[in-house]
């Protein structure tokens, strides 16, 4: 959507696994543009190389596409391994071949594993990620860097997200995970709309003002608008770079569900249960990097992420679009 508001002309490709093809119709009614889309799976090379041969005026690639569930990556670590890599490395094949020289790569704030000092800075040490999702992204981050080498003509932008949540304002479009979800703001939201009871707080013994866990929200549409910014810079043949996208605040578990019921004027039952298995204390990024070289800053703040996070969920459970 922000791609199309600012006149680019975006090709979805996608497999469907995780989203739903309603969505396109999402985009139209927002923007009043059909995008091109493919279903096609980035596992499947001859089927993605006929999005290049068909399109021979791709000039960025922005890399979304992976698996991203923490807890079913320990489970099917196999999956994942092969899902989000041989498919980044069919991309660049790809890519290479067709003399695409510009991506941007979803990369996480995981690859940080336990942060030796908040905030954290691009430069701090990365590794010690702890389930296997976190390992595909400081893999695929190494894999950019060996690329880079050999293929310097290539700017290759690597943006680190914090936690993202909200949705489009409209209300239009936003997350709908399948199942119990595993993220805070889906769970708020779903106990907010009375399709689950109560939210389980993982902690209140952890080392934070609260006890609760501490992390970085930054709303999608900042972080859609990060990208935006990355592009321009791949544009300046930036070379390998990367970014933190996050807010630079930390806000902790109770700080959001006490946010959200007075946006929203609802009521969120919650109940402090022991800690999740491998969560950290406090997460939040410096984001001074992207301010300075990319001109981006986050404006929405939590309340506004609190806000449209609940239009959309009314308007899913409402529509029940599938
Ligand atoms: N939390 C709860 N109850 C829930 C869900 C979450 O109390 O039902 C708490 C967690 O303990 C944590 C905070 O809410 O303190 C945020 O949890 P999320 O699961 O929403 O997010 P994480 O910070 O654990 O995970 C996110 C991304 C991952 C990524 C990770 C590290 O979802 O993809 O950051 O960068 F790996």
């Amino acid at each position: 959507v922000e791609l199309i508001k600012q006149g680019y002309e975006p090709i979805v490709v996608d497999n469907l696994s995780n989203s739903k093809i309603e969505m396109l119709e999402q985009i139209f009614k927002i923007t009043g543009k059909r995008v091109k889309f493919y279903q096609i799976d980035l596992l499947e090379k001859n089927e993605l190389e006929k999005v290049f041969l068909e399109n021979e005026n791709i000039e960025d690639v922005i890399h979304f596409a992976g698996s991203k569930a923490v807890g079913e990556s320990c489970v099917k670590p196999l999956m994942y391994y092969e899902n989000n890599i041989m498919s980044t490395i069919n991309l660049l094949n790809i890519m290479i071949k067709h003399k695409v020289k510009n991506i941007i790569f979803s990369s996480s704030a995981t690859v940080y594993g336990t942060p030796k000092r908040v905030p954290i800075f691009e430069e701090d040490p990365i590794g010690g990620t702890t389930n296997p999702y976190g390992t595909t992204k400081l893999i695929i981050e190494g894999i950019l860097q060996d690329v880079y080498k050999v293929h310097p003509e290539m700017n290759i932008a690597i943006l680190r997200y914090f936690n993202p949540i909200g949705a489009n304002e409209t209300g239009l479009i936003g997350e709908a995970p399948n199942g119990i979800p595993n993220n805070l703001m889906p769970y708020i939201t779903q106990v907010a709309v009375g399709q689950r009871e109560c939210l389980s707080v993982f902690g209140n013994d952890y080392d934070t003002p609260d006890g609760t866990g501490v992390r970085d929200y930054i709303h999608v549409v900042d972080l859609a608008l990060g990208h935006i910014a990355s592009i321009k810079k791949l544009h300046e043949n930036s070379g390998l770079v990367v970014y933190n996208l996050g807010t630079g605040k930390g806000t902790s578990v109770l700080d959001l569900v006490f946010a959200f019921e007075k946006a929203n004027n609802v009521k969120v039952n919650y109940k402090i249960v022991d800690r999740r298995q491998g969560d950290i204390a406090t997460c939040y990024a410096d984001c001074s990097k992207a301010k300075k070289e990319l001109s981006w800053t986050a404006k929405r703040d939590i309340v506004d992420a609190c806000r449209d996070s609940w239009k959309w969920q009314q308007y899913y459970t409402k529509n029940n679009t599938k």
